[in-house]
């Protein structure tokens, strides 16, 4: 796999300030992606053909929410070999986020971030898609609002090319006095919801074993295919609340894991997110219930060539088994 001018692109990326080199890669225009695509092209390894939803995967490793927000840079997820790129979050309006945006790099294996889901809007985000079909990877949308409407509104507008929708309650911006977390306003959204059969659940990054089967009861009650486990761990920095991410959640990402695998039973899916930095985290987590991992702030971190190991790895282990 050619990861080589990928990784040449990536190196002064990481050394600019992380708001500015986010800035440049997550505004890049919908209409380069065809073209980026063709010069920064991996050779992929051959389809491990992970059967999800009555559809077929290439592998379990998939590109978390938070990068390709607009849907712009769904010719990396192709570019990294990924099985799944999220597309997200998406909003129905443009939105410019928070007042004031945090993104740092604490250590070398975290960032945090307090973005507050700045969004295109949800036309833009489907004019970016129709730029560039993928060829290795596949489409998941991750839908967010301001206002539990919002949800509703996004839902009709999705088309086939999503293979599930990640509903993300996990954001702490509802403007009716309250966070979509709570399990009580997290249902105000799920009844609001048509009927579907691809819908995960987006939980935030907790251990809390009572609010992890209020959860659980939500996916089971209204019908949902499983839960994204989970989001940012939440921290106070510069006197604002924030994310954190990478390798520090690890263990908090397999402890999520292990219990909703017990809360779940069997049928519905897992995806993990948070913290996986090595093919061997990757592993870990699907040994331990996982269905589908997802990864971003090792790519932040550490890079494209990071990412292309977890999905080597990954293969290498699955296609053994
Ligand atoms: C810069 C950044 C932006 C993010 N934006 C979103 C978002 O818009 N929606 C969402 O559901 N999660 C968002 N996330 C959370 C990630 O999708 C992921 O769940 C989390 O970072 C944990 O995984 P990681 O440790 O592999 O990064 C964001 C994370 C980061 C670092």
């Amino acid at each position: 796999m050619g990861t080589g001018l990928l990784e040449y692109l990536w190196k002064p990326l990481s050394m600019l300030p992380p708001k500015v080199s986010y800035t440049i890669v997550h505004s890049s225009p919908g209409r380069l992606q065809k073209p980026l695509s063709r010069i920064l092209a991996s050779k992929c390894p051959e389809s491990l053909k992970i059967r999800i939803l009555n559809n077929t995967l290439t592998n379990p490793i998939g590109l978390a929410a938070g990068l390709n927000k607009n849907g712009n840079l769904t010719w990396l997820g192709d570019a990294l070999c990924l099985g799944f790129t999220v597309v997200g979050s998406i909003l129905p309006y443009r939105y410019k986020g928070a007042e004031t945006k945090l993104l740092l790099r604490p250590t070398p294996l975290s960032a945090v971030n307090r973005l507050g889901l700045p969004s295109d809007g949800i036309e833009k985000v489907l004019q970016n898609i129709n730029h560039y079909r993928p060829r290795y990877t596949r489409l998941v949308a991750n839908i967010a609002g301001l206002r539990r409407n919002d949800y509703k509104e996004l839902s009709g507008q999705l088309g086939e090319e999503f293979l599930f929708v990640e509903v993300n309650i996990s954001c702490p911006n509802t403007e009716e006095h309250g966070t979509f977390e709570k399990p009580e306003y997290a249902e105000k959204i799920l009844i609001g919801l048509p009927a579907s059969q691809r819908y995960l659940l987006k939980i935030p990054h907790t251990t809390n074993r009572d609010l992890l089967v209020n959860y659980v009861d939500l996916v089971k009650k209204y019908g949902l295919q499983g839960i994204v486990a989970g989001n940012t761990s939440k921290i106070w920095i510069r006197g604002f609340q924030a994310g954190l991410s990478g390798r520090p959640i690890f263990h908090g990402t397999k402890k999520m894991v292990v219990a909703l695998r017990e809360l779940l039973g069997e049928d519905k899916i897992i995806v993990a997110s948070g913290g996986v930095f090595s093919a061997d985290d990757a592993i870990e987590l699907l040994e331990n219930g996982a269905n589908l991992i997802e990864v971003l702030t090792v790519l932040l971190r550490r890079g494209p060539r990071a990412v292309l190991d977890i999905v080597e790895g990954v293969h290498r282990y699955l296609a053994k088994r």
